[in-house]
Parts: structure tokens; C-alpha cells; sequence
């Protein structure tokens, strides 16, 4: 139970979860993250704009209490994931007069998940108001920035953007304000990359339009609240913009070595040509980091030895993941040794069915990588360079055509 002011009307009465390990089962989070929730008073009307995780409602009903809040008028619901909405009923036991308001989906949605009676819902259309009394609410619908319910809502005299999960990080931080910039840029980036990637064209059209909207404050829903709009808008057009950065990530599986010392020689020399180079084993690494690596990235090489015929299982998740992450890689490639067969490659290029990417020759090899496999990764990498107008001159003659091959079978 923490209450903090963010000015004299409007308070953050969300909670710290300093030790969740994973989101939706699916995220890890390092960092912990928080469930942001904020309180406007109006001369006539307070409202509570999102709710929080229904782990912590125990946090925000002691917040409400300790601010002082004898009665509440609405519970604004920008978006029905249960980590904004889940203590909504709590609330509502509490306030049994408060009107809970959203749009028409996301009250949907909020039947679905806690049954919540339509009586209890005030729907509003983009671009509707609600006064509070020398407060005004504007909400303003933006479908995909998760889920198809999202919306941000504007408290129009404070110029304070309470934007959901858009912008946000999933940062632990006793600051309520952004202090660190770097650092939370890093967070906010890996959150972008789990939660917002798959929907990009959608996130690139609502950020034009907030970019139309005088905003002084950006006060999302997970992490700190940004007293710099400007720092993370402009972040985040970097990221869904369609430009991508010379960076090549190689997610891999390795059993016995083949695999692992070419991905160590691609590395290098792709590292060598200029390119800048994460790899990733997947058997151990962290999802968020992969996710995070692929917003900027031109490339994308997977990495796998043939294990019953087909792609490591270690490799097929991680693929999975990529292609519904849908990362705006221009070019995609396998690497990856096999015994006496298989389909690896097919395979995989199937699961990535959702990229738009050109996929270049890969490069198998029959055991462990010889001396003219070695010469067929520099193909790729020469082939990487034509396709980034870098520097070829490590590279040899037949790569420089772009034509990547196999080796063996
Ligand atoms: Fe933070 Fe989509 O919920």
C-alpha cells in the first residue's frame, strides 16, 4: 500500500509485485513489475483509472483507505487483462455506487472474465468525455495496443496520459517518476518487444495520433510514469518504424559442438564485417532478452542441429515465439549440422510463416563443420553484406554472388 501524489488531485494508489517471476506464464520478469493505478479527484467526482492484479487487491483497497477515499464515483477500465481489471470486483464491493466505464469490447471482456453485470458499465466511444468537476476525462480508443479492447484515457486539464500497458515497462522501482532514463528504456524496450511487436502497424497509427495530443505526463499502467513524453514517444517511433539496424541474432541449439562452433564462427564474422551480433542459446536463455534483441534487428539466424529428422525441440519454441512476435528482420537463415538427414529447415521455414523476410540459403553440414563449410558460412555472411552494402573483402568469390549453400546432402 503505497499512495504518492503525482499532483495535488490525482495520486498513484497502485502496487509494487517487487518478486513475480514470470508474466502471463510466458514473460519472465527479472525485474518485477507494478500494477499502476491512479486516482483523480474532481470538485465533483473521483475516479480510478485501472485496478491491479488480483494478487495485490489487498495493496490498492489499503491505498484507497489510507487516501482517504470515502467514495468513488467511477473505476475507469482502459483494458480488461486481469492485471489492470482483476480487482475491479473488489472495488465495486467496496464502492458499491461506483459506475465502472469502458468501451463496448472491453466491457465485453469484462463480463467474460468477472462477470461483471452490464447495469454496472458506462460505455463511451472514442473521443468522449467525462467530467469529474474542473477534472475532464477523455478516453480515446486504441484496439491492438495489446489487446482489441485497449484504450488510453486523457485527463485533459493536467495534460496527464494515462496509457495502459502502451509505454510501459515492467520495472519494480520504488521512483515513481523516471529518473534513469537508459535504464528504463532498456525495460520499456523489452516490453515492447513482448507485448506490443506482434502488433506494430497498429502501435505506429496510435502513436501518430498521440503525437497530435498535448501530453505532459505519460502515465502508463506498468512501471514509472514519464515526465518526459518526448523520451520514450520518440523511443518507441524508433521501434515500430520500418527502419531496422545491421544486428544479426542468432538463436541456437547445440548438442554435441557442430552446431555451436559455427554459430561462434558466424559470429565472428559477421562481428568482423561490422555487424553487430547477439546469440542465444536457447536451451537457457532468457525469452525477454530474444524478444528484446529482435526490435531493431536486419537479421534473423536460426541455429539447430536435426534431431529425429526435424529441428532440435530446444530451437522450435524459440521459433515459435519469433514468428508471433512478427520482428521486422529483412532476412532470415538457418545454420546447423545433421547426421544423415532430415528437415530442419523446412521446418523451421514453415514456422516463420508470419515474417516478411527474405530468406537466404542455409548452411548445413554433415557432422561436425570442415574447412569448406567454413567457406559456405562466409558465403552468408557475404551474402549479409551485399544486402547491407557493407564491406565484402574477408568474403570468397561465389559468395559474393549471394548464393549461400549446402554442404553435403
Ligand atoms: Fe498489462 Fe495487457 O495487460
Amino acid at each position: 500500500m503505497i499512495v504518492r501524489s503525482i499532483t495535488s488531485e490525482v495520486l498513484s494508489v497502485g502496487s509494487i509485485d517487487w518478486d513475480r517471476p514470470m508474466f502471463d506464464e510466458l514473460v519472465p520478469l527479472p525485474d518485477g513489475t507494478t500494477y499502476n493505478s491512479y486516482l483523480v479527484k474532481g470538485a465533483a467526482k473521483t475516479a480510478l483509472i485501472d485496478t491491479v492484479h488480483p494478487d495485490k487487491t489487498g495493496d490498492l483497497l489499503d491505498s484507497l483507505r489510507r487516501a482517504g477515499v470515502r467514495s468513488l464515483d467511477y473505476v475507469v477500465s482502459n483494458h480488461a487483462e486481469q492485471d489492470h481489471s482483476g480487482s475491479i470486483p473488489a472495488v465495486l464491493d467496496l464502492f458499491p455506487d461506483a459506475q465502472v466505464v469502458t468501451n463496448s469490447r472491453c466491457k465485453g471482456l469484462l463480463g467474460d472474465a468477472l462477470g461483471l453485470p452490464s447495469e454496472k458499465i458506462l460505455e463511451v466511444g472514442d473521443g468522449d468525455t467525462l467530467p469529474l468537476g474542473g477534472k475532464t476525462l477523455r478516453f480515446l480508443l486504441m484496439p491492438w495496443v495489446h489487446w482489441p479492447d485497449t484504450m488510453v484515457t486523457y485527463l485533459e486539464e493536467d495534460r496527464i496520459l494515462f496509457s495502459c500497458d502502451f509505454m510501459g515497462s515492467h520495472l519494480a522501482t520504488s521512483e515513481l517518476f523516471v529518473t534513469d532514463e537508459a535504464k528504463v528504456r532498456e525495460a520499456a524496450k523489452r516490453y515492447y518487444a513482448e507485448i506490443m511487436m506482434p502488433f506494430r502497424g497498429m502501435v505506429q497509427k496510435h502513436l501518430e495520433r498521440l503525437r497530435g495530443l498535448d501530453i505532459g505526463i505519460i502515465a502508463p499502467s506498468h512501471g514509472p510514469i514519464y515526465p518526459r513524453p518526448g523520451f520514450i514517444l520518440d523511443a518507441y517511433a524508433e521501434w515500430v518504424s520500418d527502419q531496422v539496424k545491421p544486428e544479426v541474432v542468432i538463436p541456437y541449439v547445440s548438442m554435441y559442438e557442430s552446431t555451436a562452433r559455427m554459430v561462434t564462427y558466424l559470429a565472428a564474422q559477421l562481428v568482423e564485417h561490422g555487424f553487430g551480433v547477439r546469440t542465444f542459446n536457447l536451451i537457457r536463455a532468457d525469452l525477454g532478452e530474444v524478444a528484446a534483441a529482435l526490435v531493431d534487428a536486419s537479421t534473423i539466424v536460426l541455429a539447430s542441429p536435426t534431431v529425429l529428422g526435424g529441428p532440435h525441440p530446444g530451437i522450435v519454441g524459440g521459433t515459435f515465439l519469433i514468428n508471433a512476435l512478427k520482428p521486422k528482420a529483412k532476412f532470415v537463415s538457418f545454420v546447423g549440422s545433421y547426421g544423415w538427414g532430415g528437415t530442419a529447415v523446412e521446418q523451421l521455414k514453415k514456422m516463420l510463416a508470419g515474417l516478411k523476410a527474405e530468406f537466404l540459403p542455409p548452411v548445413l553440414v554433415k557432422g561436425a563443420p570442415k574447412e569448406n563449410d567454413y567457406k559456405l558460412l562466409d558465403s552468408l555472411v557475404a551474402a549479409l553484406c551485399l544486402r547491407h552494402e557493407m564491406g565484402t573483402e574477408n568474403a570468397g568469390a561465389d559468395v559474393r554472388k549471394g548464393s549461400a549453400a549446402t554442404a553435403g546432402t
